[in-house]
C-alpha cells in the first residue's frame, strides 16, 4: 500500500468536503452543509483506488442521508481498508459562521479502526511528552499531576481543552481546583485533542465527554504525531449499550487504550479547515489549508500542510513538526 499516495488522495477528500460548505459557512442551516460535505466526501471517495468501509461516522444508513456506518466508499482495489469520518466537525459552527469547522477523515488497515456507534465517549488525550502517564480511571487531579510532571512542569503551567457542557461542570471545577487553566471550547474536540500534540498550540490536555466518532479520528490523528490517548463509552440509554454490542464491543465499560482506538501502524489522517481556526485557516476564495499525517513513511510526529489553491490547481506542501 503506497500510503504516501494514499494520504495525498485523502486530503483531497477533506478539501472538496471543505470546499463544497462555501456558501452554507453562516447561512443557519447545518442540514444543508452537512449534505453538501458529505456528497463531496463520497464523491471524491469514489475517485481513489480503495475498498473502504465507513466504519465510525455520523450513523444509522437509516437515520440521515450520511455516510453512514458500513457504507462502503471507494473505486474498489486490493487495499482494504476502515474508515472514519466527520465530513464537518462543527456542524453548528458552520451554520452559526462561526470558527474552528473542521472537515476531517482517517483510515487503517481493515479491522484496525474501533467500530462503535454515533455515541458519547469519556476522553483523556495528551501530545508526546506525557505519553504512557494518563489513565482514565485515575482522577483528573491525579492525571495533571503526572503530566505536569512528565513534561517537567507545575500543574498551574498546564492548560485543558474541555467541551463547555453541563455535564463537564464537576471537572471544570476539579481541573480549577488543582491549578490548571481551562479552556473551555464551545465544539470540535478534534481540535482540542489535536492541539495537545502540535507545538505551537497551548493545550496541553484534553478532557471530558464527546462524540466516539470524534474520538477515534483524535486518536487517529495523535498515533501519527507520537501523542496518547484513552476513551470510554457513555452510552445514554440502553439501546445505546445494545448497538454497541452488536457492532462487536463486549465490554461496554472497557477503557479503550490508544491501541485499541487505533490498531497497526498504518494509518492516514487528514482534516481541512472550513472556517478559520487556531490550527488551520477557513477555506476562502477557492483555497484551502490542510494538515494530513501518514504513520507509517512519515518521521514520528512530522505533519504535511498544504495550502491549495484549487483555482489554480497548484500545491505548496512544507513539513512542520
Ligand atoms: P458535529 O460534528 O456533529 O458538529 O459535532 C461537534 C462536536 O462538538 C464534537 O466535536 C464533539 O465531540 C461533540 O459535538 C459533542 O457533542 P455535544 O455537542 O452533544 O456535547
Amino acid at each position: 500500500m503506497d500510503m504516501d499516495r494514499l494520504a495525498l488522495d485523502f486530503v483531497r477528500v477533506t478539501e472538496q468536503a471543505a470546499l463544497s460548505t462555501v456558501e452554507l459557512i453562516g447561512k443557519g442551516d447545518k442540514i444543508a452543509a452537512d449534505q453538501a460535505a458529505v456528497n463531496a466526501m463520497r464523491k471524491t471517495f469514489a475517485t481513489i483506488n480503495i475498498s473502504g468501509e465507513v466504519v465510525i461516522g455520523e450513523g444509522a444508513k437509516d437515520e440521515a442521508p450520511m455516510l453512514y456506518t458500513g457504507e462502503k466508499v471507494g473505486s474498489g482495489g486490493s487495499n482494504k481498508l476502515d474508515i472514519a469520518v466527520d465530513p464537518i466537525e462543527g456542524t453548528s459552527l458552520v451554520a452559526g459562521g462561526l470558527s474552528n469547522a473542521l472537515a476531517v477523515v482517517a483510515a487503517a488497515r481493515e479491522g484496525n479502526l474501533l467500530k462503535a456507534p454515533d455515541m458519547y465517549m469519556k476522553k483523556i488525550a495528551v501530545g508526546p511528552e506525557a505519553k504512557g502517564v494518563i489513565d482514565l480511571e485515575a482522577t483528573p487531579t491525579d492525571n495533571l499531576k503526572a503530566i505536569a510532571k512528565a513534561k517537567g512542569v507545575k500543574v498551574s503551567r498546564l492548560t485543558v481543552a474541555i467541551l463547555d457542557r453541563e455535564r463537564h461542570r464537576n471537572l471544570i471545577t476539579e481541573v480549577r481546583n488543582v491549578g490548571a487553566r481551562v479552556k473551555l471550547i464551545n465544539a470540535v474536540d478534534v481540535g482540542g485533542g489535536i492541539a495537545t500534540a502540535l507545538d505551537d498550540m497551548t493545550t496541553d490536555v484534553l478532557m471530558g465527554v464527546g462524540g466516539a466518532p470524534e474520538g477515534v479520528l483524535t486518536a487517529a490523528a495523535l498515533k501519527c504525531l507520537g501523542g496518547d490517548m484513552q476513551a470510554q463509552l457513555c452510552p445514554v440509554n440502553q439501546a445505546e449499550v445494545k448497538e454497541a454490542l452488536q457492532m462487536g464491543i463486549d465490554d461496554i465499560d472497557q477503557i479503550f487504550k490508544l491501541n485499541d482506538l487505533v490498531q497497526g501502524e498504518d494509518i492516514i489522517f487528514s482534516m481541512t479547515g472550513i472556517t478559520n481556526g487556531e490550527i488551520l485557516v477557513g477555506v476562502q476564495e477557492g483555497q484551502t489549508h490542510s494538515l494530513v499525517m501518514n504513520s507509517q513513511t512519515d518521521q514520528a510526529g512530522a505533519i504535511r500542510e498544504l495550502r491549495t489553491n484549487h483555482n489554480q490547481a497548484s500545491i505548496t506542501a512544507q513539513l512542520c513538526g
